[in-house]
């Protein structure tokens, strides 16, 4: 399959495409003078793959968080967040698959790299198990990995070179494709600059980015001179995933636009304001009623947030409202009908999405229609299920605590760290790797003992073997722990799937 994503027109009017999966093993370096239109560009590719492909876009002046309205890309304000944060937020939106811009706006260039080297570190850094392909777009390039060193600490400079490089060198086999643009070629760190194997090459004054670009595209420098009389939006494109020669092309329009657009002239208004004097200089409103920033809600929530947003088709509500009593007898019966499906004998090894169909047609079967669970709490009510819990557990402080960690984890691993820590909070014994695989809707043993290792390293749990090669798990910061349980046990003796 080959995935063309439509850039625009050639100058011959035929449209211009860029090959989306040549792109991701080849990367791509934009270059043009401030209001050539390279921001435009980046806008028209993200757009355009974004049903393709995850994405996320360094963005320095806040250019692209108009992304997260259309696309529901989740805008990171680096500014709200530790460096430490952004790493994980990095690593996370890979594990999850979120889309995301991380807006620098606001900050110094000594933060600005500091921060966008940290989330790229995670998204660098993540278990090969998430290495999916992802677009990481640089816009204005030269900031994180400067030619010269600059005014910022040496320490900033080579954490964001060094990311930026990561990201040029070696991201490729992580899954991660470079896109970066940069309004002086000559100021970029060369090393960066030399990974890309495509061009789109914009409107240039100065003759020693000129003779940069030549000598990457290998061109004559005379020939590159063409690039003085390119107008804003036109780029001449060269590289596998977009022309074997040299292709002049005009970049099409976007369905978003920048939040922060060229000033256009606007006419005065009509009428002269009366009284500009009293206006204009009216004393100032006093300091606390101005605007509060409003405080950012945790960077986790958002993620999973905007995931389920991602997910979720709701149907519209148009229940008239019910009486608690009622709420709570449908509720008893829905539950009880989730128990039946999950008794099946094949139950833990079916799909999520079939299970749940299984759901709604007992549930209406039931006379339950009005009241079915949508798949995310279907979801989470079958995350309980699986570890034992029944609704009651629903407002235990400490199983709240739980719910919270296990969401750090991907959605399918879940239910087993329920299952663990269902199995901690009550002193059972550790549940067997089959019981576990089972719980993960696998079969394989050395699954289960992977996700274990896993978990383990995510900072949730420390698991240990007793002198009788018991396994002995316990949940970190809660200090609950499992009795010694056989790891190779049958699952049956332990029949920790109470349902
Ligand atoms: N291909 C295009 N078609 C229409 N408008 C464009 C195009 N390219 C750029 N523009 C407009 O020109 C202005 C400058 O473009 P921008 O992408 O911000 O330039 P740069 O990022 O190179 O400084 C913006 O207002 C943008 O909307
Ligand atoms: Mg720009």
């Amino acid at each position: 399959m080959t995935v063309a994503i439509e850039m625009g027109h050639t100058t011959a009017g035929a449209p211009a495409a860029l090959d989306l999966e040549e792109l991701l093993a080849t990367r791509l370096l934009v270059q043009g003078n401030s209001g050539s239109g390279k921001s435009h560009l980046l806008r028209r590719l993200l757009e355009q793959s974004a049903p393709w492909v995850q994405q996320t876009i360094i963005d320095p002046e806040g250019d692209f968080v108009s992304l997260g309205d259309r696309f529901g890309h989740l805008v990171i304000n680096a500014e709200e967040h530790t460096e430490r944060g952004l790493q994980s937020a990095g690593e996370r939106a890979r594990i999850h698959r979120v889309s995301t811009v991380l807006n620098l706006e606001g900050l110094d260039a000594e933060n600005q790299m500091r921060r966008a080297a940290a989330f790229l570190g995670g998204l660098f850094e993540v278990a090969r198990d998430h290495w999916y392909p992802m677009l990481v777009v640089v816009d204005e390039a030269q900031l994180f990995a400067p030619a010269v060193a600059g005014e910022v600490s040496d320490e900033a400079r080579k954490l964001s070179l060094g990311a930026m490089t990561n990201l040029m060198c070696r991201g490729r086999k992580r899954g991660l494709a470079g896109i970066i643009a940069t309004q002086r070629l000559a100021k970029l760190a060369k090393n960066v600059a030399a990974e890309a194997s495509n061009f789109l090459m914009g409107r240039t004054f100065l003759d020693i980015d000129m003779a940069r670009a030549a000598d990457l595209l290998g061109m004559e420098r005379r020939q590159a001179e063409a690039f003085r009389d390119l107008e804003r939006g036109q780029f001449m494109a060269l590289g596998p995933a977009l022309s074997r020669r040299p292709l002049g092309l005009r970049i099409g329009p976007t369905d978003t636009s920048p939040r922060n657009g060229t000033p256009r002239l606007m006419p005065l208004p009509e009428s002269a304001l009366e009284d500009a004097r009293a206006i204009i200089l009216a004393a100032p409103p006093p300091e606390t009623v101005r605007p509060q920033r409003r405080s950012s809600p945790d960077l986790l929530d958002q993620l999973m947030a905007a995931k389920s947003a991602a997910l979720e088709i709701r149907p519209e509500p148009v229940e008239p409202p019910i009486s608690a009593e009622d709420l709570a007898e449908r509720r008893e019966r829905v539950d009880r009908v989730l128990r039946a499906v999950l008794a099946q004998p094949d139950a833990g090894f079916r799909v999520i999405g079939v299970l749940y169909q299984e759901f709604v047609v007992r549930c209406r079967i039931e006379g339950l229609a009005s009241v079915v669970p949508d798949l995310p709490a279907f979801r989470r009510m079958l995350t309980r299920a699986r570890a034992g819990l029944g609704s009651d557990t629903a407002g235990d402080d400490a199983w709240q605590d739980v719910s919270v960690r296990a969401s750090l984890l991907p959605e399918d691993m879940q239910g087993v760290f329920m299952m663990i820590a269902r199995a901690a909070k009550e002193g059972w014994p550790c549940p067997s790797d089959a019981a576990i695989a089972r719980a993960y809707g696998s079969h394989s043993l050395r699954r289960a003992r992977r996700l274990l290792t896993y978990i383990e390293e995510q900072g949730l749990i420390v698991c240990q073997l007793d002198g009788l090669g018991r396994r002995v798990v316990t949940l970190v910061e809660l200090a609950w722990a499992t009795a010694p349980g056989d790891p190779n046990a049958e699952e049956a003796e332990q029949g920790s799937l109470a349902v």
